[in-house]
């Protein structure tokens, strides 16, 4: 490491809150799917920000908006309508299954928004005692009040509590465990559709069916936290539309010709959505998002031009022709990968995940296999206590994703056990 690389690391924590342990290296810039340290040293950035730079770094359309729209205007009161709150709302609610949107500046932001939200339609519907949550182990929501409490880490924090009361924890994927938690005071299940920093668990389809009747059984809210999955991860423009499903799934034989959309009633968004710009939304059907009145929630940058007018543009450039189909073949070629990766080696243990979200439990040690990667040229984080978390840029080339699993291959074969 050169020491102006060291110089930079120190003075940095001097300053700086010990919120995260730091790494070798000090990034410069970025371009399409590649970072670049301040020595010129290049990598596959499968980082990206933990699934936030979905079009890559300095995508051309981003940077023509944020230019045209930062002289324009960056800012305005919150109250007032403007052209890109109003394009960008509208392209949301015409992609999705919702009909009202809240503007945020992060995902946490948007999970308390939800929270809220259905915790203010609980008690107007069902009454004040009807205010508890449903959330899961391993889940992972946010680190403000609300989102930490349905949090699966505040198990091991207690030094921050206490936290919201009523908050129960289910097992991921164990629709038993769900019913074994619901009351009359139950107000909203919340759930990730594939668990992110708990270790990169899909949800199964049919849970998430089942979930979806449950909660119309008992007049629940169900909340998909789509803050990592959404905007394009799972290969669908929003994280419910990729998990189509029929009864007999349940049964194991799915009938593709029976396949319904499973429509939570609020979802939470950010990272992807910005493309690295802060921007986050909570969305929700109207008589849930008609809970929200004013003067019971808002934000001061939440919703700002600049920020609505990046999420236009990242939205558009994902509903250009091709541009999921992309990440299904990107996504199949990296899975493909893995696995040969897996049968030549023996060394990988596990794969899964979904579309361009993608985890990998090895026979190592979680941080040295981060280190060797990086080294190497490529990029990663780690996911719940050991597992290899892949959020490539959603523009990652076919040769760019093999490129990168030749990395993992050769880091791989150069490790020791
Ligand atoms: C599923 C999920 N929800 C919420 C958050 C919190 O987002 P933010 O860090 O933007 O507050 C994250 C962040 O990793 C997340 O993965």
């Amino acid at each position: 490491m050169s020491t102006d690389t060291q110089k930079i690391i120190d003075e940095s924590f001097q300053y700086l809150m010990k919120t995260y342990s730091p790494q070798p290296v000090v990034m410069d810039h970025g371009k399409g799917a590649y970072a670049y340290d301040t020595s010129g040293k290049k990598y596959l950035d499968f980082a990206a920000g933990i699934a936030v730079a979905s079009l890559g770094h300095a995508h051309p359309a981003v940077l023509k908006t944020i230019n045209e729209q930062a002289a324009r205007m960056i800012t305005c009161q919150a109250s007032y309508a403007t052209k890109e709150k109003l394009h960008a709302a509208e392209l949301l609610v015409k992609t999705s299954c919702f009909d009202l949107v809240y503007f945020s500046n992060s995902g946490t932001e948007s999970v308390e928004a939800a929270l809220k939200c259905a915790r203010k339609w609980a008690y107007e519907e069902k009454g004040e005692e009807c205010n508890e949550i449903i959330a899961f182990h391993n889940s992972f929501h946010g680190r403000t009040y609300g989102s930490a409490s349905v949090t699966e880490k505040r198990h091991v924090q207690p030094f921050f509590g206490p936290y919201l009361p009523g908050v129960h924890f289910a097992t991921f994927n164990d629709l038993d465990s769900v019913k074994a938690l619901v009351s009359d005071k139950t107000a909203a299940i919340i759930i990730e559709p594939v668990q992110g920093e708990g270790g990169l668990t899909p949800a199964h389809p049919s849970f998430l069916r089942s979930l979806r009747a449950l909660c119309d059984e008992h007049n629940i809210c169900l909340i998909f936290d789509e803050v990592q999955t959404g905007f394009g991860r799972l290969g669908t423009l929003h994280a419910y539309q990729a998990f189509a499903c029929c009864p007999d799934c349940q049964h194991g034989e799915p009938n593709p010709a029976n396949h319904q959309i499973i429509e939570p009633d609020i979802a939470c968004w950010a990272k992807g959505m910005g493309s690295g710009f802060p921007v986050g939304a909570m969305a929700a059907k109207k008589k849930f998002g008609e809970a929200i009145t004013v003067g019971t929630h808002g934000t001061t940058y939440g919703g700002n031009p600049l920020a609505c007018a990046v999420a236009a543009t990242v939205i558009e450039e994902m509903l250009k022709d091709g541009f999921m189909e992309h990440v299904h073949a990107v996504s199949n070629i990296l899975f493909k990968g893995l696995n040969d990766i897996r049968r030549s080696s023996n060394k990988i243990t596990d794969i899964r995940g979904k579309g361009l979200m993608l985890g990998v439990d090895t026979v190592f040690d979680i941080k040295k296999l981060l280190g060797a990667l990086q080294s190497n040229g490529l990029m990663a984080t780690q996911a719940g206590k050991a597992t290899l978390r892949l959020t490539p840029p959603l523009i990652l080339s076919e040769g760019e994703a093999k490129e990168a699993l030749a990395v993992i291959e050769k880091t791989l074969s150069e490790m020791d056990e």
